[in-house]
């Protein structure tokens, strides 16, 4: 069974509230009746109802049955706006602000999430990726244990013999601009859990670089050297190994010459880049030249689930996004 078939089990198994802030934008309205006909969550639309309805009927599709949320007509925003004002008071935030703020849709559906109304949030069709996590990073915060939130992609290459027979996750690839040492770390340790928890394999993680055990001097080399320390340090039962060039971390030849002896070196299936231009840039280029299916961005590190979506995304990318996040509602140790 394919990655995505075995989430979409594994989302019907236990359905979760998922709420899409984005309510009247076609793609997710045409989503939502699909997630509603496969039974993979229940879903929240956020915005006007006659709005969404129009919508609805002008792409042919069926929300009878699909919740509908309007913040300036539920009866639980000011409890909303009260909560948020609590929460961020320290930063200067007034209760007046909190009232406007929360009827904002993505500040209503991450207050959603963190108030317990729904288990995640999936948004982003027409949001930038900032104004989607920086509600969520403010509001829902990192889980307990955790102290980064970042995001991976699972990399499905087609014909490689690489990896986990052409499956990777690759990290961090959207949310932190330039990792620290320790943040880097974290981040290898948190994309080896979801490697084991969502797409089922066991990890062995490199941490790359430019050089491999050694072979270039820079202090770009030493933040990895030092993350990779620090990651073992944290999570000794995980395999991870750095610093190593990307052949050497997943062509076996090479990591005979370069890395001999390491239980990663040549067959890692979880690459850990060292910031985000590396990341970004090495995930659409794996994307584009290899034409690897690329699930993601997928957040994890935050205290309950919440989602990007690419602006380009279609209605189905939305639903595959909506069950890995279900899934991840579950309580995934991710
Ligand atoms: N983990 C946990 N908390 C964080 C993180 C993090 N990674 N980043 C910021 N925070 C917290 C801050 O501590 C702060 O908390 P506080 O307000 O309670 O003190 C809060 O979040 C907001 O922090 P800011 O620094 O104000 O937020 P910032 O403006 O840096 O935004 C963001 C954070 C949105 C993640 C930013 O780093 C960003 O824009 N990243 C890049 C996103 C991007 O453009 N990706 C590429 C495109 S995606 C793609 O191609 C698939």
């Amino acid at each position: 069974m394919r990655l995505m078939e075995q989430i979409w089990e594994k989302a019907r198994s236990n359905k979760k509230v998922i709420v899409l802030p984005e309510g009247s934008e076609p793609r997710t309205v045409k989503a939502a009746e699909i997630i509603k006909k496969e039974g993979l969550a229940e879903v929240i639309l956020i915005g006007d109802e006659n709005r969404i309805k129009e919508v609805a009927v002008s792409e042919g599709v069926n929300v009878d049955g699909i919740r509908i949320i309007n913040p300036r007509t539920y009866e639980k925003t000011a409890d909303y706006a009260e909560k948020f004002y609590e929460l961020r008071k320290n930063k200067g935030v007034t209760l007046e602000q909190a009232k406007e703020i929360v009827l904002d849709e993505i500040y209503f559906g991450t207050m959603m999430v963190k108030m317990g109304d729904a288990d995640g949030m999936v948004s982003g069709a027409i949001h930038s990726t900032g104004d989607l996590l920086r509600p969520a990073l403010q509001i829902i915060k990192t889980a307990p244990g955790m102290s980064i939130v970042s995001s991976t992609f699972i990399m499905e290459v087609p014909n490689s013999t690489y990896g986990e027979k052409g499956l990777f996750l690759f990290a961090d690839c959207a949310v932190n601009p330039n990792p620290n040492a320790q943040e880097l770390a974290a981040i290898a340790v948190a994309t080896a859990r979801t490697a084991k928890a969502l797409a089922g394999i066991e990890p062995r993680v490199a941490m790359l670089s430019f050089s491999t055990k050694g072979s270039a001097k820079h202090e770009n080399v030493a933040k990895v050297v030092e993350a990779t320390r620090l990651a073992k340090e944290m999570a000794p039962d995980i395999m991870i190994d750095g610093e190593l060039q990307l052949d050497a971390a997943i062509v076996p030849k090479v990591a005979e010459l370069k890395a001999p002896g390491s239980n990663v070196a040549g067959k890692a299936n979880v690459l850990v880049f060292p910031d985000l231009q590396a990341g970004n840039i090495g995930y659409k280029l794996v994307q584009r030249l290899a034409g690897a299916e690329a699930i993601g961005p997928i957040c994890q590190g935050f205290a309950a689930p919440v989602n990007d979506l690419s602006r380009g995304c279609s209605s189905e990318d939305i639903v595959n996004v909506v069950a890995i996040t279900a899934v991840q509602a579950q309580g995934l140790d991710i």
